[in-house]
């Protein structure tokens, strides 16, 4: 194939993966952009419907998890790139189900290492493994502090377990076998076409649909929130310009307790809907907290800013606005995700 890069994007149909593969397609012209997704509950190709039909844009329904199935496409398309997002990535389902964790996030990541390492070995510095992680490896803050990308790992749920264990391998195979990997820990992203298991669109749904606003806890919980569009773009500099070897950490500076989060949701919906201010307030529910749930996130993301040029950019309130329009302008997208598997997840986690 004739283009200048072939990167093999892993969860490319999923919330952040989607918006990578656009950013990239788009941008880039004379790379081959293969977005490589299974299709969970959470992969949706409705996402990517204005890019599809691009020259340098392919798609393979194919787990990470089979090995034999990925080292067909490193062969197929000569992947010299990964960018790899593929995972299971809700902290609620890793409690019901931590096995499904281990097997994409560990085992799925573990296959893509042996892959790359096999398939590069002749070619090792025009390549590059770029592996997208999460802030939650670190485990918990308290009231005070941040993560920087010498804080220990000390995840404490199954999905963020999952998640360090698949950094560590990382690690380990730039330590052992000089594969040339990089790594980027994000904080919580929010935007459009995220799935409505996750607090912000949860919240936007469950106002729009006049149900109840789970709230966890007494709702002081804290995390870092950051646009995806702002996430995509601080991976496409870590991938450009980001040391062979290195972390970086993304957050969006932009701390917010849950429950003042979803006030500010409603506040909001409310003037959108052109309801009378405080009415959505009313469907705010205290629930049984999660279990081992984190107290607080909070990136510093100096590194990131000093060395490689990138920092959060867009006001939070206006990030909120943007995301809260296009799931209004968007509804048979909403509705589409909210049916089948979904409802089931949803009555189990919410039954209480
Ligand atoms: P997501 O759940 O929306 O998407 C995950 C995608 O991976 C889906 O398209 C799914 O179909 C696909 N997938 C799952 N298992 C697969 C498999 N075995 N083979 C191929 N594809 C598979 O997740 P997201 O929120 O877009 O997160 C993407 C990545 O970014 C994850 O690695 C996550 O840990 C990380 N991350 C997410 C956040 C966040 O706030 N969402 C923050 C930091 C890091
Ligand atoms: P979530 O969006 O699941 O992201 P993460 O757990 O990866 O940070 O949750 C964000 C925060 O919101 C977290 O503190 C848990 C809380 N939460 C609720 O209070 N109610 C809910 O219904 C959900 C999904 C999350």
């Amino acid at each position: 194939m004739d283009f200048q890069k072939k990167i093999m994007i892993t969860g490319g149909a999923g919330f952040i993966g989607s918006h990578l593969v656009r950013l990239l397609v788009n941008r880039y012209p004379s790379y081959a952009i293969i977005n490589v997704d299974c299709l969970t509950y959470a992969g949706n190709l409705e996402n990517l419907k204005d890019i599809e039909s691009k020259e340098n844009y392919f798609f393979e329904k194919k787990s990470i998890c089979d090995y034999n199935e990925m080292e067909a496409l490193f062969e197929k398309y000569q992947i010299n790139s990964v960018i790899h997002l593929a995972a299971e990535s809700h902290v609620d389902r890793s409690i019901h189900d931590p096995l499904a964790f281990i097997q994409t996030n560990v085992l799925g990541t573990t296959n893509l290492l042996l892959i790359a390492k096999k398939y590069w070995e002749n070619s090792i510095h025009e390549n590059r493994f770029y592996h997208i992680s999460t802030d939650e490896v670190f485990g918990s803050l308290n009231e005070t502090g941040y993560f920087t990308e010498t804080t220990p790992y000390s995840p404490r749920s199954p999905y963020s377990a999952s998640k360090a264990s698949s950094d560590h391998l990382v690690n380990a195979f730039y330590h052992t076998y000089q594969l040339p990997t990089v790594i980027s820990n994000c904080s919580n992203n929010y935007g459009p076409n995220q799935f409505p298991e996750k607090l912000i669109p949860l919240a936007i749904h469950n106002i729009l649909h006049q149900k109840p606003l789970p709230v966890y806890g007494s709702g002081e919980n804290v995390r870092d929130w950051l646009l995806v569009t702002e996430h995509v773009e601080a991976i496409d500099t870590i991938f450009h310009k980001g040391k062979i070897g290195e972390t970086y950490n993304i957050g969006g500076n932009n701390e917010w307790k849950n429950i003042d989060l979803i006030k500010l949701i409603c506040d909001l919906m409310d003037e959108k809907l052109g309801n009378k201010k405080g009415t959505s307030t009313q469907y705010i529910t205290f629930v049984k907290d999660r279990s081992g749930h984190d107290l607080r996130y909070a990136i510093d993301c100096s590194k990131i800013k000093n060395e490689l040029d990138w920092e959060p950019k867009i006001q939070f309130r206006e990030g909120l606005s943007l995301t809260i329009d296009w799931y209004l302008n968007n509804p048979t997208w909403l509705k589409n995700v909210t049916s089948g598997e979904y409802l089931q997840y949803y009555q189990k986690q919410y039954a209480q």
